[in-house]
């Protein structure tokens, strides 16, 4: 009998692919904003010593794929998304070649991720990624492998605490139905659909990247999400409370 998180994780895998297929009704109009697509402005401004120096990027849980479109903007030499909805996968491929960029796109279920040791410069994640792991310390140790001596790793992501915070027009409360410490919960905006959001704290965080041998270079907590829902005013997103984060860090 399959255990529990197999059991999730499958749920979570048929609901990621359920609602993958946004991108191929959107496609147009996520063509239209590739066109224009840049990274946020804190991206740009960490990664720029980074980009200068046009590495191959490898982009794990790729999803849509505009962040790999700015990406090349902002200088990657190239970028290898990698996510497990072929959906996603096959939308992001169409839109990159349509555009003519040098980013490739393949079908996997990580960790592992489907690389060689030292194969790229820098692995780019977040934005919405983290949470779907269930073994952090083993998708670090993928994440150190990969990368060359020298090679970073950037994540942009959605604070911690942000599944605590109600999303109200004129007050913030804390969810009596979560806890910063638990492991999880069932996600109730998008993928929905009883997928299984994990709980990593940012002490978690941070300690998965130092155990797997990543030196720390930033971490910068910040107030603004990365993603609001359409049509919602909360007064969470006010600039008081943490709703994401970056960090960058560096394999020796
Ligand atoms: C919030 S989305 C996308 C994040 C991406 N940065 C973006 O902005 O589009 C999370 C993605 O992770 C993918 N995903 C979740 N768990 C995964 C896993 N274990 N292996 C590969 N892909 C995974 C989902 O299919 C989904 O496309």
């Amino acid at each position: 009998m399959p255990d529990a998180v197999t059991v999730a994780a499958a749920q979570t895998k048929s609901a990621w692919e359920q609602a993958s297929q946004k991108h191929v009704r959107e496609y147009d109009a996520l063509l239209g904003e590739a066109r224009h697509a840049r990274l946020l402005l804190v991206e740009e401004e960490l990664l720029a010593s980074v980009l200068r120096q046009r590495p191959e990027v490898l982009h794990p849980q790729s999803g849509h794929g505009l962040d790999d479109v700015a990406l090349v903007r902002a200088g990657a030499r190239s970028v290898l998304g990698v996510d497990y909805s072929p959906t996603a996968v096959a939308a992001a491929q169409q839109r990159a070649d349509e555009m003519g960029l040098p980013c490739r796109y393949i079908v996997a279920e990580l960790p592992p991720l489907p690389m060689d040791d030292a194969g790229t410069d820098l692995v780019y994640t977040g934005k919405g990624a983290l949470i779907w792991l269930p073994d952090l310390d083993a998708w670090a140790t993928e994440v150190m492998r990969v990368l060359r001596p020298g090679g970073h790793l950037f994540i942009h992501e959605g604070h911690p605490l942000v599944p605590l915070w109600s999303w109200e027009e004129n007050h913030v409360r804390i969810r009596p139905d979560r806890s910063y410490f638990a492991r999880s919960h069932v996600n109730d905006t998008f993928p929905a659909l009883g997928a299984v959001e994990y709980q990593w704290t940012l002490a978690q965080i941070v300690m998965a990247t130092r155990r797997a041998g990543l030196d720390l270079l930033e971490l910068i907590e910040h107030p603004e999400p990365f993603w609001k829902p359409a049509d919602t005013v909360a007064e969470a997103w006010s600039g008081r409370l943490p709703n994401s984060f970056s960090l960058l860090a560096r394999r020796p």
